[in-house]
């Protein structure tokens, strides 16, 4: 399990983990936890939302709705509310809150729950799935579960003053809960001095970075073009680079040879 967190200022956070999710290796659950509201399904995916195909009433309020009266986190309660995401078949999508305020219905326990079922997902043919979650910006409602279960946390910065301060206001809460080693650097719309910067001002290590590719970024963060990915993307050629060395890393099983090469494949569940 990935997590995502930011500070003010939108790095990028949401289109970053987008494209991480859609060059993973593997099959991977991409869950949308920011209690702001969740930008994937209306962003990226919003044609197959108005076309019907993706379903905005499913996903992290519908399972901690279902789950509600559950004493324990359990994975065979989340394959309901996981759809396939139409232009990337090794990617479900737990989408996330449509209305401001509808955190508020997600108690602790039940993000705990959450974090649970998403960390012993399973796919179709029985493998874990890899799971990147979306915690949105840190703050008061910030779902701590999906960031202390973590293998890695990734804090989003883009390299400029403003933002690299609000990272350093958020490395400094998450570091009160969060091993050092568990919390890493995720560089948006950066170059290769911007990273050095931001590397040295945070001094943190950075798991990886990606360019400014305002093109792929509008895809993943607005629909564009359909929500198809490009053939040619700065953007996506970085997280697939950075997809395999963390899935390498991370993924301490051998890789399931039914999803070699991500193959058409849905995550267990995802049959809409
Ligand atoms: N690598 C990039 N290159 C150029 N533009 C980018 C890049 N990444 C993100 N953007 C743009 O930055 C804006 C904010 O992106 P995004 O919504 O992913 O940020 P966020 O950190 O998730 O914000 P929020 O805090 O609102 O959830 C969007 O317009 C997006 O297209
Ligand atoms: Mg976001």
């Amino acid at each position: 399990m990935i997590t995502i967190i930011s500070g003010k200022g939108a790095p990028g956070a949401t289109t970053t983990l987008a494209a991480l999710a859609a060059t993973w290796p593997a099959p991977v659950l991409l869950a949308d936890c920011d209690p702001d509201g969740g930008d994937v399904a209306p962003g990226w995916l919003g044609q197959w939302v108005v076309a019907g195909r993706i379903r905005t009433d499913l996903g992290v309020l519908s399972h901690a709705t279902a789950t509600r009266h559950a004493s324990a986190g359990d994975p065979a309660t989340l394959g309901e509310h996981v759809q396939a995401v139409p232009p990337v078949r090794h990617v479900g999508l737990l989408a996330g809150f449509t209305a401001p305020g509808q955190h508020a219905a997600v108690s602790a326990a039940g993000w705990a729950r959450l974090t649970v079922a998403l960390a012993a997902f399973k796919t179709a043919t029985g493998y874990p799935a890899d799971t990147l979650v979306d915690a949105g910006r840190f703050g008061a409602v910030t779902p701590w579960p999906l960031l202390l279960a973590a293998d890695l946390v990734l804090v989003a910065v883009r390299p400029t003053q403003r933002h690299v301060l609000a990272a350093r206001a958020v490395l400094a809460a998450l570091a009160e809960r969060v091993a050092p080693h568990r919390m890493k650097l995720a560089v948006c719309a950066t170059t290769p001095a911007g990273t050095h910067d931001v590397r040295a001002a945070l001094c943190r290590e950075v798991a990886f970075a990606v360019p400014e590719d305002a093109r792929t970024a509008d895809v993943l963060s607005g629909g564009r073009d359909g929500g198809a990915l490009p053939r040619r993307s700065p953007l996506l050629h970085s997280t697939y680079r950075a997809a395999r060395q963390l899935h390498s890393t991370y993924h301490r099983q051998p890789a399931d040879p039914q999803v070699t090469n991500r193959g058409p494949h849905l995550l267990a569940g995802s049959t809409r």
